[in-house]
């Protein structure tokens, strides 16, 4: 099934472990979980936001966070982003899959270093070592206003920035929060700082294509109207009601079939380490949403080839609960060829002189998969020609769509998270924290 533009949906790698009818019925019930999602006739119907954002988005305010992004890389060579969980990963996912994050954006815009990821001080201490004397800003990003992880952070680098920049200070911070609630948008207000919007219906898992993702990634040079525009083509495929046409309905309904015969572990395998943080993003997607009243598919994810040579074993002959979704690019955007070596060479590549890795990767695949198939675990592939900004987009809207109708399958809330709090609770309380 071709998707959007170079995003194809393969699952007739599940077809032998679901029963015969099994997806003509699940067609009807996510058709119908569909309609409902579309009408906010659905549990969490006060967190739809996210249906529409790359619809909604006008160009000027795209025109506007592009602006801003274009004046922090001005400002210096390092951009902080401080956030968790939904306030972070979308970006940083996004910025590793168009191969600009960590060291590899070196002479293509501020390094793009993240902050209150966690609360490991060594962590932290290797962010402030790598800002070292260079000139910096700070885009703080989070919905509550009030999670400890990056509060803690931002802390300690607003301080970092008052020793540097004293008055100036503020001019080196964005703050993307609430419109109205939370202490970061009392700070902000008290302080000056530059502020997008978070909106309400949006939670955090799904903000990716809200000012969350879009004023970091700006920042970071990354196409943003390319992006959006990506997001908002899948958006018009994903609103088909007929299953074969609509790739996020199929994949929630395939998965869910698969889930009501007992395979109740996920893992995105990829072939391309820039995936790898796509593949955490996924992971919190669908762990965070679907993870409820003693249900959901725990999702785990792969980066091969790789991890065939740790998990490998597992997934091939391992207990039999696993299924896989394969997450494949044809063109990686680097063409390396094995050269030719003095016949008789004695590595024995001699086969595979001029083959490039693009190609011996995309056997790698191919019989990755057969195997795991022969093994008993139920496979489908999103397989993309190439990644770049559309792309991603693409198929971060899907998933999102493919997530929301996979929990209303499940019949729970996709859009809350209630067990999150409880580490929270019990954290705090060990803190000493007065309320
Ligand atoms: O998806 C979610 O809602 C969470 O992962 C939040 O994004 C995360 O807990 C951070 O919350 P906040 O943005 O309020 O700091």
């Amino acid at each position: 099934m071709e998707a959007y533009p170079g995003i194809r949906l393969d699952i007739t790698g599940t077809e032998d472990f679901l029963p015969p009818g099994e997806l003509d019925e699940l067609a009807g019930t996510a058709a119908k979980v569909a309609a409902d999602l579309e009408q906010g006739r659905c549990a969490g119907a006060d967190f739809l936001g996210w249906r529409d954002l790359p619809a909604v988005v006008a160009e000027d305010e795209l025109a506007a966070m592009a602006a801003h992004g274009g004046r922090i890389a001005d400002q210096g060579p390092v951009l902080v982003v401080v956030g968790i969980g939904g306030s972070y990963l979308g970006a940083h996912a996004v910025l590793a899959a168009l191969g600009r994050d960590g060291a590899q954006a070196a002479g293509q815009g501020p390094e793009v270093l993240f902050a209150g990821t966690g609360l490991c001080a060594a962590t932290l201490q290797r962010v402030l070592d790598r800002i070292a004397d260079r000139d910096f800003h700070v885009c703080v990003i989070s919905k509550s206003g009030t999670t400890l992880e990056p509060a803690v952070a931002f802390r300690i680098l607003w301080q970092k920035l008052q020793e540097r920049y004293g008055t100036d200070a503020a001019a080196h911070v964005t703050a993307i929060t609430d419109a109205s609630r939370g202490a970061l948008r009392k700070l902000a207000g008290q302080e000056g700082f530059a502020t997008f919007v978070i909106p309400d219906d949006v939670g955090g898992r799904f903000s990716v294509l809200a000012p969350v993702g879009l004023v970091p990634l700006a920042a970071a040079g990354i196409d943003i109207a390319g992006l959006v525009a990506g997001a908002r083509s899948m958006r018009e495929v994903c609103l088909s009601p007929d299953l074969p046409a609509n790739p996020a309905h199929m994949y929630a309904a395939v998965r869910h079939g698969l889930y009501r015969k007992g395979f109740t572990t996920e893992i995105l395998s990829s072939f391309h380490g820039d995936l790898r943080l796509l593949q955490e993003w996924w992971k919190q997607l669908f762990g965070e949403s679907e993870g409820k009243q003693g249900k959901g598919i725990f999702p785990a994810s792969a980066v091969f080839t790789t991890d065939l040579h740790s998990l490998g074993q597992y997934i091939q002959d391992g207990r039999r609960n696993l299924l896989e979704t394969f997450l494949t690019v044809r063109h990686s955007g680097a063409r390396i060829e094995v050269p030719a070596a003095a016949e008789g060479a004695a590595d024995g590549l001699g086969y595979l002189e001029g083959a490039s890795l693009d190609d011996i990767n995309a056997k790698a695949y191919a019989g990755t998969r057969t195997a795991h198939i022969a093994g008993g675990v139920p496979c489908m592939s999103f397989e993309l020609e190439r990644l770049d900004a559309g792309a991603v987009g693409a198929l971060i809207y899907l998933f999102e769509k493919a997530v929301a109708v996979s929990g209303l399958l499940l019949e729970v809330n996709p859009f809350d998270q209630p067990g999150v709090e409880m580490y929270k609770q019990e954290m705090f309380r060990l803190l000493g924290r007065p309320d």
